[in-house]
């Protein structure tokens, strides 16, 4: 290419180029100022050409940009980025300051020294990063908010349910007894209209007591998480036919509510979604506490399935399993391959005294009755 083309080209290149583009010789005057960096900066590229470097930065940080770029002149490699995972601050010819993603090179000609940054105006990129951020926290409270009410919510329900409907089938059933015993009849009729009652009574108190207890088993509040988790894996065996273990040092889940609560859901969860999708035959849980931190794994033997996959529109359960684990500063980490999945979660918890003692329990399939420690 003949070189007044070449410089044509160079020239048009720089004009239209979406960055700014400075040239500053060794003594960081500026030499090379393009149509970006006038309407980046303020300022006329006649008025700019001459003046010093320090023109396009705030005053507190002269000192320091001119040792980077004395120290940069002194580096091998001639290309760099100005400041990796840091935005540099520029000043526009009104005084108002912005952030500026910034790459810079040198060359040498006629034994002088010039660097040429590339400058790239990030205000928006940086404001649309805020913005996200700020909207990403907001989701998170208000999710957070919207669980809590609904855990509130469901234990007031289920309160209501065992204490109110509870109570009075209970008694209603006590009062079918005693007019059978004391409604002489000879009519084979009435007695079978007795018997009747008696099992739609005992049908209705057992009804009353599960849907109660899927809402929110009342021992979580009033006897703690061991117990409820017991009861959870045997309830989950019972009904899926699944042979479930429960590994865990119950000493150690003495926790505050928020924990106990968000650790029963995630077990909760875990073992639903072995119930509903992995056509497991065995399913294991098994808590593990270290000193301040808890560590929850439910395994399963079953198909296993691809947890880097997109979410399912429809699909919420891992989704908030994660987010109740990352409210409380855990980790989530799954693991599944076609020979069963892994969840394993990590949590730090309120430091104390390691408590002595592990207990196991493990439960069949076949568990049978009510579990211990859930009340009547
Ligand atoms: N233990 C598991 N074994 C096999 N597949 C699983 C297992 N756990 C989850 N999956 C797969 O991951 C998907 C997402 O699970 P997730 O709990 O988020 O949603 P869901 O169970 O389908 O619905 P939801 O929990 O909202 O009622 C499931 O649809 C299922 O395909
Ligand atoms: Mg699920």
């Amino acid at each position: 290419m003949p070189q007044d083309l070449a410089t044509a080209v160079a020239a048009s290149t720089l004009d239209s180029a979406m960055d700014a583009i400075i040239t500053v010789d060794d003594a960081q005057r500026i030499v090379l100022f393009n149509a970006t960096a006038e309407s980046m900066f303020g300022w006329a590229r006649a008025e700019a050409i001459g003046a010093p470097l320090t023109t396009l930065i705030p005053a507190r940080f002269h000192g320091s940009h001119a040792m980077a770029l004395d120290q940069f002149g002194g580096e091998a490699s001639p290309r760099r980025r100005m400041a990796e995972d840091r935005i540099v601050t520029g000043r526009r010819r009104s005084g108002e300051e912005f952030p500026i993603d910034a790459s810079i090179s040198y060359l040498t000609h006629d034994d002088r020294r010039y660097f040429t940054v590339i400058l790239r105006d990030v205000t928006l990129r940086l404001r649309a990063i805020d913005d996200l951020t700020r909207s990403r926290a907001e989701t998170k409270a208000l999710a957070a908010a919207a669980q809590d009410a609904l855990e509130h919510e469901k234990r007031r329900i289920a309160r209501e349910l065992h204490d109110e409907l509870g109570q009075s089938l209970t008694m209603l059933t006590m009062d079918v007894a005693w007019c059978r015993t004391h409604i002489p009849s000879t009519d084979g009729a009435v007695a079978a209209h007795f018997t009747r009652m008696e099992e739609l009574l005992k049908a209705t108190v057992a009804a009353t007591r599960r849907i109660a207890s899927d809402l929110r088993p009342l021992m979580l509040d009033d006897l703690g998480l061991a117990p409820a988790l017991e009861w959870l894996v045997q309830t989950m065996a019972q009904r899926s036919g699944i042979a479930c273990t429960l590994a865990m040092d119950e000493a150690a889940l003495e926790l505050p509510q928020l924990h106990s609560t968000a650790l029963f859901r995630v077990v909760q969860e875990a073992l639903t979604n072995i119930a509903k999708h992995a056509r497991a035959t065995e399913a294991a849980v098994e808590i593990v506490r270290d000193a301040d931190r808890l560590r929850v794994v439910v395994r399963d033997n079953g198909i296993g399935f691809d947890a880097g996959e997109p979410r399912k529109p429809a699909s919420f359960g891992l989704l908030g399993l994660r987010e109740r684990v990352s409210l409380l500063q855990g980790e989530v980490r799954i693991d599944s391959t076609v020979q069963g999945t892994r969840i394993t979660i990590d949590l730090p918890v309120p430091g104390e005294d390691e408590p002595p003692g592990a207990a196991a329990v493990t439960t069949g399939g076949d568990a049978r009755g009510p579990a211990r420690g859930e009340p009547s």
